[in-house]
């Protein structure tokens, strides 16, 4: 870079934006936490992990990791009130650590965002294909060959993905390129109120028509022999996912929080927001699959495949269906926005215009998504890791992205984060954030970051490696 900025001195540019309200705040974050991993990985990752096992773990690791997590991420950017790279570097070199090493780790934060758009934009351009296909009432999907074969030439079409995929980054674009508040939060005030109905009707369908009392048995009946390491794990993975923190997104956020606002009201709010949405959408898929013979355990194709089957054959399949995939659609795109503002921000502090630092943003996770795109057709046979044998062998590049995010970079992210908010920061500092929450609980936060949140990620890290 050729002009640095020195440590702890105040970001040029136009500064950060400011949310209107806490509850602007709470909406958007909403928005950035729910998305693909509501509603397309929690339904197919409990269906592959055992069902109630899975889902009343994820709820454990939610509430007493991620949630320290997101506080902690929350806190940080409010504190620091900048993008990632300056909010922790400025913060380090307050309190003496080494702002240097801080800012590269913003930096990483800020550039993973655009890997993880990078696939997140291919899967979220198929949700605007499959809400077209609403049009059709799934006239593809008439049975299980024809379903997969409607699959297979998706993913064997490469140009049209990554059509699919720019229009999905077009209206990303569109919202972030308006601003904090023009843009982000004035979108979101309209679409999370629509995304509410969408999935109620979905919910409240699902449940009179499908096998709801078998879904719930699914969901919350849990058989602990089933319990292993592996679905601890996914399920600790996930948790980290949905709550979209250990990159610094949920950092860029509370950077715009209002003065007044508390960061842990605020969290406690998203997380329960999310938790919601991601139980609901099991009630609107398990039924759903149950009513029609079609089978939980099938990976990830049970929203592209499996589901839109079910949709062919109900009545109303067509509305039903079409109020999913828009719904899905809406969660993606507010998801994607919040996986842009860090970087967006960052460029801004250093003096690009909100759109140009936009439009790279775009341009850099579209040519990101080729490998996606490649490892979905044409290069679907290549295995990057093939020679190393053992789990890697049958992977492919699209593997290794996704998984690499769940297993390495996600907790890596967030260990950094529960030393920072834990160790770095002063505990008077930090409780200055939480000027009307009662003390104890900030205390018990501060507990938390410091002892079995670093202790259970790195149990995970470490699992994740053996286990592959
Ligand atoms: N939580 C998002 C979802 O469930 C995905 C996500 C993970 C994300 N990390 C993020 C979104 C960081 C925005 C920022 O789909």
């Amino acid at each position: 870079m050729a002009h640095c900025q020195e440590d702890g001195a105040p970001p040029r540019g136009a500064g950060p934006g400011r949310f209107g309200s806490a509850l602007g705040f709470v909406m958007v974050a909403v928005g950035a936490a729910v998305g693909l991993g509501n509603v397309w990985k929690f339904p197919y990752l409990a269906g592959a992990n055992g069902g109630a096992v899975f889902v009343l773990l994820y709820l454990v690791f939610l509430a007493l990791v991620a949630l320290p997590i997101l506080v902690a991420e929350v806190a940080i950017g409010r504190r620091g009130r900048a993008s990632p790279p300056h909010a922790l570097a400025r913060q380090a070199a307050e309190f003496g650590a080494r702002s240097g090493f801080w800012r590269a780790a913003g930096v990483v934060g800020v550039v993973m965002s655009l890997v993880i758009m990078s696939f997140y934009s291919v899967i979220g351009g198929w949700t605007i294909l499959f809400a077209a296909e609403a049009a059709t009432g799934f006239a593809a999907f008439a049975d299980a060959a024809s379903a997969l074969a409607h699959q297979q030439a998706l993913e064997g079409d490469p140009s049209g993905m990554l059509a699919l995929q720019l229009l999905f980054i077009i209206a990303t674009v569109a919202i972030v390129a308006g601003g904090v508040r023009r843009g982000i939060e004035r979108s979101m005030r309209v679409m999370a109120p629509l995304m509410a109905v969408l999935l109620v009707i979905v919910v409240v369908y699902a449940l009179a028509a499908g096998a709801g009392g078998r879904a719930l048995d699914w969901l919350f009946a849990a058989d602990w022999t089933k319990l292993d390491g592996r679905v601890a794990l996914a399920a600790l993975g996930q948790a980290f996912f949905t709550l979209s923190v250990g990159i610094g997104g949920m950092m860029t956020y509370g950077a715009y929080l209002p003065e007044r606002a508390s960061p842990l009201r605020a969290s406690v709010a998203v997380a329960g927001a999310d938790t919601a949405v991601a139980l609901l959408a099991g009630l609107a898929v398990f039924p759903i699959v149950f009513a029609h013979g079609l089978d939980p355990a099938a990976g990830p194709a049970l929203i592209f495949i499996t589901l839109p089957i079910a949709f062919h054959a109900m009545p109303a399949g067509a509305i039903i269906g079409g109020a999913f995939f828009l719904f899905l659609f809406l969660a993606a795109l507010t998801s994607a926005v919040a996986l842009y503002e860090p970087f967006v921000a960052w460029r801004i502090e250093r003096g690009a215009s909100r759109l140009r630092a936009t439009l790279l943003a775009a341009g850099i996770s579209w040519l990101l998504g080729l490998v996606t795109v490649a490892s979905f057709s044409f290069a679907r046979d290549v295995h990057p890791l093939g020679f190393l044998g053992g789990p890697f062998a049958a992977f492919t590049a699209f593997d290794l992205i996704t998984l690499g995010v769940d297993k390495l970079v996600l907790p890596a992210g967030a260990l950094l984060i529960s030393w920072f908010a834990g160790r770095i920061i002063a505990a008077p500092a930090l409780a200055a954030v939480f000027p009307g929450d009662p003390a104890p609980l900030v205390r018990l936060l501060r507990l938390a970051l410091k002892t079995w949140v670093p202790l259970a990620i790195m149990v995970l890290l470490a699992a994740g490696l053996v286990l592959g």
